[in-house]
């Protein structure tokens, strides 16, 4: 089973998490207690959950995500515009995966964590190619 390898911001291991193949990435990191903003529970709105995926980039992204990426981009937000950005309520645990959270909970700025996330990717998704580039140097 794919292992998941969540990272502070210095690359440091916080926990390692074991799951199924084909689970979706924020319902495996909510299920293991993993720091992690997600307001709109999960269907590519809010872009909280975003992540950085530092190893084990997926080579394919949702046209929901990639959607909501090019409206942020669009608005001025370029951390929006990076190969290894996702959102982790848009991304299924095919391999090992070393991931870094963007947005952890702060009660000054969040009423919650957010919503409860269902098992499955929503909206159904329509996937794209993803192309990592190799200046990026993630590719295993
Ligand atoms: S975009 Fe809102 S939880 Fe993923």
């Amino acid at each position: 089973m794919p292992i998941v390898s969540v990272v502070d911001f210095m690359m440091k291991v916080q926990k390692e998490i074991t799951v199924e193949k084909g689970t979706k990435l924020l319902k495996a990191l909510i299920d293991h207690d993993t720091d992690i903003v997600h307001t709109c529970g999960g269907i590519a709105k809010c872009t909280t959950c975003r992540v950085t995926i530092h190893k084990g980039v997926p080579t394919k992204k949702t046209q929901a995500q990639h959607e909501r990426f090019e409206r942020a981009i669009k608005s001025g937000q370029s951390q929006f515009d990076h190969p290894a950005v996702f959102l982790a309520c848009q991304v299924l645990v095919e391999d090992d995966m070393t991931v870094s959270v963007s947005e952890t909970f702060n009660s000054i700025i969040h009423d919650s964590p957010g919503k409860d996330t269902e098992d499955g990717i929503t909206p159904d998704p329509v996937w794209l190619d993803h192309e990592v580039p190799d200046w990026w140097g993630i590719k295993d």
